[in-house]
């Protein structure tokens, strides 16, 4: 799977741990930044990674910034994204079961590396489950439309 992902400054190093990760497991990644450790805007990287999930350029994406809140704030603004925070496994395995969300969204001031690579594993390896759970997600698309 081709996954792209970005982060503000605060998640520099589980960036890092994660990306090696996702490449030990045969993913290809790409990389939006930052990768400074100088403060930056967490909106400009949510945008970046969300707009290529949304243009098909990455197939999933991932997004890291202190909380996980703020740059799945950003990517939830791009038309065709569902960015999940999440802190937990269950929540993450949902995510994808349930929500079809084709961005994960976790805090590298809330989560361990540990912890962040067993979500990324669980998401990865959910499939949308469809059913009743497209028309909920239907639903969710057609809220987007209304504000067109
Ligand atoms: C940056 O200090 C912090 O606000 C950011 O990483 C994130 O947690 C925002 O939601």
């Amino acid at each position: 799977m081709k996954i792209g992902i970005g982060n503000d400054h605060s998640a520099l190093e589980l960036k890092a741990e994660i990306m090696d990760f996702l490449k030990e497991k045969g993913h290809e990644v790409v990389d939006y930044g930052t990768n400074s450790a100088q403060s930056c805007d967490y909106p400009v990287y949510g945008e970046l990674v969300a707009r290529a999930v949304a243009a098909g350029e990455v197939d999933q994406g991932i997004l890291i910034c202190g909380t996980g809140l703020g740059i799945s704030l950003a990517a939830n603004k791009v038309k065709g994204i569902r960015a999940a925070v999440c802190s937990e496994p269950f929540t993450a395995k949902m995510a994808r079961a349930h929500n079809n969300c084709n961005i994960l969204a976790f805090g590298a001031r809330v989560v361990g590396g540990e912890l962040a690579k067993m979500m990324v594993e669980t998401w990865l390896n959910t499939e949308f489950e469809g059913g009743r759970h497209q028309r909920r997600v239907d639903l969710i698309m057609e809220i987007e439309e209304k504000e067109q």
